[in-house]
């Protein structure tokens, strides 16, 4: 995988700017992510905690970073030590001196001493800052950690009062992306968009569903990325199923195939999902279903920049895509009574997007109190509307339903296995926004286009 790209410098910046927010007589713990054990002696492959390596850009697990406003040390880092027969079997390690003279760490200690450490470092702070509740294992050595600390109130310590969980200060800075952050979104973006034209361009009637999933991880890797989040690669009916990962059936003449796929660069992650028809040409259905959703998509998108808040794409889209269906007969009524009985979570069941960033549904709240948040430049939200019909699909009319009669009505056969979703990583600019992954083609002509050039047609 790519090494770490984002300068020390930057991490440092992060370090300073979070202990502004914590205040003095402070102190915040952040654990390294847990390496979990796959069977026996397998373990998955280990990914950084995000706010971990927002923090410290640190690669390894076994470690504990501290951060001590004010303290004669203030970038304190339990890790593992080094170890010449580990290192031969496992992989190197920075160990304690490594990490001062290569992450910027003031004090370096060897895991093993945590407990010996830890306690005298929150004597007579006031506030503790970590992640509270997320990891039960960390929760109670802290609570230990406290207690050692309490234990000594006749000798005239003060143990700490106060529990903060740090996302309180963390996420909002996480939230606002930096230039060097968008830099490394941009290069996510650039290597999924390339996997998913190679995608359209090699899929053919006949393949299994996970040779394009192949095709996708073989762009990945050969960037010196990783995926973000399993691929979605789901043809006709599995194109319906949101989360469908299983990617072993075969790709059928005259299906729609949907992939949503994203890259992971260090610790960023891209989220792009285009369909497009298996055989290169869409239908006369796929089309509509299709147009219907990229224009509901454009009016989302339009909604992405400084001033509007975080539901107004989610609105644009909902609102497209009730008047299209419509305008189509798949649903019934007058428009905004649809849109108020939220008649079109029938056939699109989840919201139009999410933040982005290190996790792939980034941290950082939606609302401000009762308030949606509005959109800031720096901030990346994906914008992903969709429709999805699958064989058999029913539609309860909605105005029959208020009357108390469940009138439920088939979809026609023609309508059946089409499930489109288009999705784009859109960063917040200072007067509108830019999409990440506009080179993965979504215009119908272009997608067909590429589709043929891939054939040599
Ligand atoms: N890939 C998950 C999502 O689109 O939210
Ligand atoms: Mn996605
Ligand atoms: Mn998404």
């Amino acid at each position: 995988m790519l090494a770490r790209t984002i300068p020390a410098a930057v991490f440092a910046r992060r370090r300073r700017a979070l202990m502004e927010r914590m205040g003095p007589d402070s102190i915040a713990l952040l654990p390294a992510a847990p390496s979990a054990p796959r069977n026996r002696d397998v373990h998955y492959p280990f990914r950084q905690d995000s706010d971990f390596y927002y923090l410290t850009g640190f690669p390894e697990p076994e470690a504990i970073a501290v951060l001590v406003p004010g303290g004669k040390q203030e970038f304190l880092l339990f890790c593992r030590q080094r170890d010449p027969q580990m290192e031969i079997w496992h992989g190197r390690r920075a160990g304690p001196q490594g990490a001062m003279d290569r992450y910027g760490v003031d004090n370096a200690h060897p895991i093993a001493e945590l407990d010996q450490h830890l306690p005298p470092l929150l004597e007579n702070r006031q506030r503790v800052f970590y992640a509270i509740g997320y990891n039960p294992d960390f929760d109670r050595q802290v609570m230990a950690w406290i207690n050692q600390v309490r234990a000594k109130a006749r000798l005239g310590v003060h143990a700490p009062t106060e529990f903060i969980t740090l996302d309180r200060e963390l996420h909002p800075m996480r939230l606002r992306k930096e230039p060097e952050e968008v830099a490394v979104m941009r290069e996510a973006a650039r290597i999924t968009t390339t996997a998913h034209r190679r995608a359209m361009q090699v899929c053919r009637p006949g393949m299994p569903e996970y040779e394009l999933e192949a095709e996708i991880f073989h762009t990945f890797l050969r960037n010196g990325a990783g995926w973000a989040y399993p691929s979605i690669v789901g043809g006709g009916d599995n194109s319906c199923i949101l989360h469908y990962t299983e990617n072993n059936a075969a790709l059928r003449d005259g299906d729609i195939l949907l992939i949503d796929a994203g890259a992971e660069v260090d610790g960023y992650a891209s989220d792009i999902t285009r369909s497009f028809p298996i055989n290169g040409r869409f239908s006369g259905e796929q089309r509509a279903i299709y147009e219907l959703v990229l224009a509901a998509q454009y009016a989302a998108i339009a909604k992405v920049r400084p001033g509007c808040h975080f539901n107004e794409p989610h609105d644009a889209a909902v609102r497209t895509l009730t008047e299209g269906l419509v305008a189509l007969g798949l649903l019934h009524g007058e428009v905004e009574a649809l849109i108020k009985a939220e008649q079109h979570k029938q056939l699109y069941m989840h919201r139009t997007g999410h933040w982005l960033g290190m996790d792939v549904h980034d941290v950082g709240d939606y609302k401000t109190g009762e308030d949606w948040r509005v959109f800031e430049p720096g901030m990346v939200t994906t914008v992903e509307p969709g429709l999805y019909l699958p064989a058999g699909g029913k539609i309860v009319d909605e105005g029959w339903a208020r009357l108390g009669v469940q009138l439920e009505t088939e979809l026609d056969e023609r309508w059946w296995r089409i499930g489109i979703r288009i999705e784009d990583d859109v960063l917040v600019t200072a007067d509108g926004n830019e999409v990440l992954s506009a080179a993965a083609p979504k215009e119908i002509d272009d997608i067909e286009a590429l589709m043929r050039e891939g054939r040599g047609t």
